[in-house]
């Protein structure tokens, strides 16, 4: 899986959203800097986490990797087709070829069709098969996702939360997708059903070598289930490698901040030495130099008068920070997170 070459790659990606406003006649420009420089790669078959806090621009680098967001600078290829400043014969292959899970369940289907009309509508729409074997296909699609297929006459509101995102899978299955961006989609189930679904993906990741590209605020579950993680803070990767690799051994002080901050339940184990402190600073007005370094327990004059570090890499695990390996301390909650 290693030597394969990359179903999604990103070269140094900047996204700004243009913001009216600000100034004494609200004529000043301004711009929500949302991705600032994302190179990532993801091969066939790997499930990569993406973390970080609310703002850090996951799920904006989400919708730009399907193409669905216009960057405003660097590259984006997916399977060799362009997904920045692609023709159409490209965009439609992403179209084609990719599909997305949404965190609303409910919401992300529409209430007037049915769980089996539904997930029919994409069939057609991609003409996945012939007309007549369309209902053969929706009970499969149903059942490969752990559903009785006599749930597809079943509307969305005769469904509960966990049946409904198992729908919306189905959908995005139907597609044959060689890539899924999943964007928070277990974060409004109940803890039970999270884990079913996950139990679901890692299922799907065995039989169809899927790759997918997993959005999450649960460190937790993305240990369980991701193979690599990427670490956003202020729309740039700060870490990116194995999962074990970088929740034990972190190598940039923001990752060891958001592993230690986890709300700690098990009163058996001690409070960190050094939660978080605050809260991220405004997108429209980025910290020279390192945007982490107001917050950095470790910040040196140099990380807010020199441009932000690059990913150094070693063992296929990067980190923007001028700390070498082994500098920080390993989080606490480690075991406990292993063992989720
Ligand atoms: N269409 C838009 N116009 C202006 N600003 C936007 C737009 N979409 C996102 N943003 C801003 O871009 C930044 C990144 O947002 P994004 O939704 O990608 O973050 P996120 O990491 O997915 O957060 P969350 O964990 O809350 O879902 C935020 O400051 C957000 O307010
Ligand atoms: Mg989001």
């Amino acid at each position: 899986m290693s030597q394969a070459p990359p179903l999604i790659e990103t070269d140094d990606v900047v996204l700004h959203f243009p913001v009216s406003g600000g100034g004494a006649l609200g004529l000043t420009r301004r711009a929500v800097k949302a991705l600032n420089g994302v190179s990532l790669s993801v091969r066939p078959g790997e499930t990569i986490g993406l973390v970080g806090e609310s703002g850090s621009g996951k799920s904006t680098l989400g919708r730009a990797l399907l193409g669905l967001e216009t960057v405003t600078g660097g590259h984006i290829v997916f399977d060799r087709a362009a997904v920045t400043g692609g023709k159409r014969q490209e965009l439609s292959k992403i179209r084609r070829e990719t599909a997305m899970v949404f965190q609303d369940p409910l919401n992300a289907l529409n209430p007037r069709l049915t769980a089996g009309e539904a997930i029919a509508e994409v069939l057609r729409v991609h003409k996945k098969v012939p007309k007549d074997k369309i209902t053969d296909r929706v009970a499969e699609l149903l059942q490969m996702v752990g559903l009785d297929p006599a749930l597809s006459a079943r509307r969305p509101q005769a469904l509960s939360g966990g049946q409904c995102q198992r729908v919306g899978i189905a959908r995005a299955l139907a597609v044959e997708p060689k890539l899924i961006v999943a964007d928070e989609c277990v974060a409004a189930l109940d803890v039970s059903i999270q884990g079913q679904i996950i139990n679901l993906f890692l299922d799907l990741k065995e039989k169809m070598n899927l790759t997918l590209i997993f959005i999450a605020h649960d460190l937790a579950i993305v240990r369980r289930l991701c193979d690599r993680v990427a670490v956003m803070y202020l729309g740039r990767i700060v870490e990116e490698g194995p999962t074990e690799a970088v929740f034990s051994a972190p190598r940039h002080p923001y990752t060891a901040a958001l592993i230690e901050s986890i709300p700690e339940i098990d009163p058996t184990v001690s409070l960190p030495d050094a939660p978080m402190q605050g809260e991220p600073p405004s997108p429209l007005n980025l910290p020279s130099g390192c945007s982490f370094h107001p917050r950095c327990p470790y910040a040196e004059p140099q990380c807010s008068r020199d441009p932000p570090p690059t990913l150094r890499r070693r063992d296929d695990h990067g980190w923007a920070c001028i700390l070498d390996p082994g500098q920080l301390p390993r989080p606490q909650t480690a075991t406990r997170l292993q063992n989720a």
